[in-house]
């Protein structure tokens, strides 16, 4: 038997767990550290404007231009401990709503507002998960929320939704073959004439009841565990079409006014005669500078026609968008640059 060189011993079974143990601890840290630099990164680009780098009151460009109320510290341990991930999470994870909505404020769970954008669609769950490790170190706390343990979930409700879309799908069709059956015989017993002025007439199965809601349920399903790891999809947006009585463009035009700073927070990011936000141009004349389908089109999805621009989609509904079209058209202040004086 060859002796082994000191310093050379034959790894053990207990070593190799040992060092696979080591890298997985590892690795599994340099992913969470990962996750984290990723949600800095995010930070940095679509929150720091509003909150600052580290999340201090007063720090970002645009805070002093934020229409009340304005965010809490971020950076302090004593206001944001009060918080769980999840309430973070759900912050920047949610619709727009109106404050003025009974139902809102009657709930006490509900601390957002429409002054703090959504980022719900316009980033991955994942990374806006990334995002709330990163917040939680800007006030020395780390996450504590089980995010694997989240897209196990969403998985789980995946796997559940399907067979029952499944089912539902496969009865709404064998009832549909029966019914044309049934259809076909009855006509057959019909002659000439009474076919001339026979009118078929719809008739709605309740099966067909029963899969609609199984499919809408398994379409949410598996979009939670599509959008999960992945940024809402870039649907092209249908021109719209945008003709409007006078009557009606009053109406609109006000609607969209009240979107504008109550529902949607525009005015947190864009100036209107020199009042609002700094993140975005002003739109003081986007009415006279600005193609309203264009302007459609980039409310309803940024990201689609700039990917890296810092205006999150805030998930207006058509109506809204057309609303807040029609508003937008209305602005339409002079250039504001100083007259040339005449050279007499
Ligand atoms: C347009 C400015 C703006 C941007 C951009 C913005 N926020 Fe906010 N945020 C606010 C305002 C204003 C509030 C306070 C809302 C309130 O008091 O209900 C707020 C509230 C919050 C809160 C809850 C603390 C509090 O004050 O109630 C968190 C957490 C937060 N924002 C995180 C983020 C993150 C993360 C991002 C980027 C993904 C972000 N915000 C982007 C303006 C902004
Ligand atoms: C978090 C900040 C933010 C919010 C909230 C926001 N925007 Fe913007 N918006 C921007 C930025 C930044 C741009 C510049 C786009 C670019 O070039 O990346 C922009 C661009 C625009 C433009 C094009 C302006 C031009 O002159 O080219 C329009 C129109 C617009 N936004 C409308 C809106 C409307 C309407 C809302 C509310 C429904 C809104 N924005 C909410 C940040 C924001």
């Amino acid at each position: 038997m060859k002796p082994v060189a000191k310093g050379n011993k034959p790894r053990t079974l207990v070593n190799c767990l040992l060092i696979g143990l080591a890298a997985s601890l590892f690795m599994y840290g340099c992913a969470g550290d990962e996750k984290t630099a990723k949600g800095k990164k995010l930070y940095h680009h679509y929150c720091s404007h509003c909150h600052g780098d580290s999340g201090q009151q007063g720090e970002g460009f645009n805070w002093d231009r934020m229409p009340d109320p304005r965010p809490k510290n971020l950076a302090s341990n004593a206001e944001m401990s009060t918080f769980s991930d999840k309430e973070i999470f759900d912050t920047i994870y949610r619709d727009m709503r109106d404050t003025e909505d009974p139902k809102v404020l009657d709930d006490d769970n509900y601390f957002a507002v429409s002054t703090m954008p959504t980022f719900k669609y316009t980033l991955s769950e994942e990374e806006i998960w990334g995002i709330v490790a990163h917040v939680r170190t800007l006030h020395g706390m780390s996450l504590s929320y089980d995010v694997p343990g989240r897209k196990k979930e969403l998985e789980e409700v995946f796997q559940a939704a399907k067979p029952e879309m499944e089912s539902t799908q496969a009865a709404y069709e064998a009832a549909t073959e029966k019914a044309e059956a049934a259809q076909e015989a009855y006509e057959e017993t019909l002659t000439d004439e009474q076919l001339e002025d026979y009118e078929y007439e719809e008739i709605t199965l309740p099966e067909e009841a029963a899969f609609l809601i199984a499919n809408e349920k398994f379409n949410k399903a598996k979009a939670g565990v599509d959008y999960f790891s992945k940024r809402p999809k870039k649907t092209r947006i249908e021109r719209p079409d945008l003709t409007i009585s006078e009557a009606d463009l009053a109406q609109q035009v006000e609607l969209g006014k009240k979107l504008y700073t109550d529902t949607y927070g525009c005015n947190g990011c864009h100036s209107i005669n020199d009042i609002g936000g700094l993140v975005g141009p002003t739109l003081d004349r986007a009415g006279v500078r600005l193609n309203p389908t264009w302007v459609f089109r980039w409310i309803k999805n940024p990201q689609a026609m700039k990917k890296r621009t810092r205006m999150p989609n805030l998930g207006a509904s058509d109506a809204d968008a057309r609303a807040l079209t029609y508003y937008l058209g209305t602005l339409r202040a002079p250039i504001s640059t100083a007259p040339i004086p005449d050279p007499e």
